[in-house]
């Protein structure tokens, strides 16, 4: 009886037609490189037609493959490090994680946006840096449980009905993995590059890996890799003390990208982001704050040599240039 059921669940399944192709793929015994320009092929079929978010020029995503590395750190400390960098550009952080949106409190930011005549959420602004995340418009305290479909429904809300101005560079912050959310932001946007945050634990550094395929698959450059609390200063002799080995390096060659920074596990670190005040401002003189402000450079320095600048168009125009 089991097995009789086990049976039919496998031909509802087998009847889709992913998984037909994927069936298709084993039998006829592909070899790699086959299945990955099937795999490209797939991905590619059917995509939405990328649309900029109006007067945004460049879409920076930070992203990892794991879980609590510290991408909504890097994310703060990169927006204000840009704008500390080079006042002149215009800097916008837009918080994509729907379920913990960590925004609000890294940037000490809490009132309701004014929705325009058009609209349209106007961004709230600290240290220069406008700023929009779903955590400014649902209750402080509520639980966000929402299903995939509302969750879409937000980052539409949070992609499309932002009246943004101009800016010159949008950090986004992503939630973990390579869920419903990131495949609508590369689907969506046209992304200017992105940027990796991983501890150096195999296990992170083996999921970031595995999470990076998809950026090659959508030809999306990685910017780089930036590895977050990959040792200790001993506070009594000032030893750096390895936590979880150096694999980062090598993972940076394996990806064919740079490895931008590196950053101690401090707790000036994750202090400065629960008082609201970001490392990368809090004292531009401290070291921290310099790695945040080199990072800051490559990045500028990437998105000049690498000139995928998403313009406005009109409405679903292809502006991938
Ligand atoms: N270098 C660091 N030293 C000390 N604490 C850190 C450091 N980087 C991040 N943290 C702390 O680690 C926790 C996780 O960081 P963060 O929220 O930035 O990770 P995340 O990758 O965005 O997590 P999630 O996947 O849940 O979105 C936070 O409490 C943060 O303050
Ligand atoms: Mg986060």
């Amino acid at each position: 009886m089991t097995m009789f059921r086990s049976f039919q669940k496998f031909r509802l399944i087998s009847n889709t037609p992913n998984v037909a192709q994927f069936t298709e793929c084993l039998s006829t015994q592909k070899t790699a490189s086959d299945l990955e320009k099937r795999r490209e092929e797939l991905m590619k079929r059917g995509l939405p037609k990328k649309k900029a978010i109006d007067g945004v020029k460049n879409i920076i995503l930070v992203c990892s493959g794991k879980g609590g590395v510290g991408k909504s750190t890097v994310s703060v400390n990169l927006a204000t490090a840009l704008k500390l960098t080079n006042p002149n550009k215009e800097v916008g952080l837009l918080d994509t994680d729907c379920f913990g949106p960590s925004i609000p409190i890294m940037m000490n930011l809490s009132s309701k946006p004014y929705v325009t005549e058009e609209k349209k959420l106007t961004p709230l602004m600290n240290y220069g840096i406008k700023c929009m995340s779903i955590g400014f418009l649902v209750e402080k305290d509520a639980p966000i449980i929402w299903r995939g479909l509302k969750v879409m429904q937000g980052l539409e809300t949070l992609t499309k009905h932002v009246s943004w101005g101009n800016i010159d560079y949008l950090v986004v912050d992503t939630p973990p993995g390579t869920g419903d959310t990131l495949l609508s932001l590369v689907q969506n946007l046209p992304i200017t590059g992105v940027l990796l945050v991983t501890t150096p634990q195999s296990a992170a550094l083996e999921v970031t890996k595995r999470g990076a395929g998809i950026f090659k698959i959508m030809n999306i450059p990685v910017i780089g890799l930036i590895e977050n609390m990959a040792y200790i200063n001993c506070p009594s002799c000032s030893t750096k003390i390895d936590i979880y080995g150096s694999g980062t390096t090598q993972l940076a060659k394996d990806l064919e990208c740079d490895l931008l920074g590196s950053f101690p596990l401090d707790p000036c670190i994750s202090e400065s982001t629960d008082k609201g005040t970001p490392i990368a401002v809090e004292n531009i003189s401290s070291d921290l704050s310099k790695v945040y402000q080199a990072i800051a450079k490559k990045v500028m320095h990437f998105i000049d040599k690498n000139p995928i600048v998403a313009t406005s168009t009109k409405d679903g125009e292809e502006d991938n240039k």
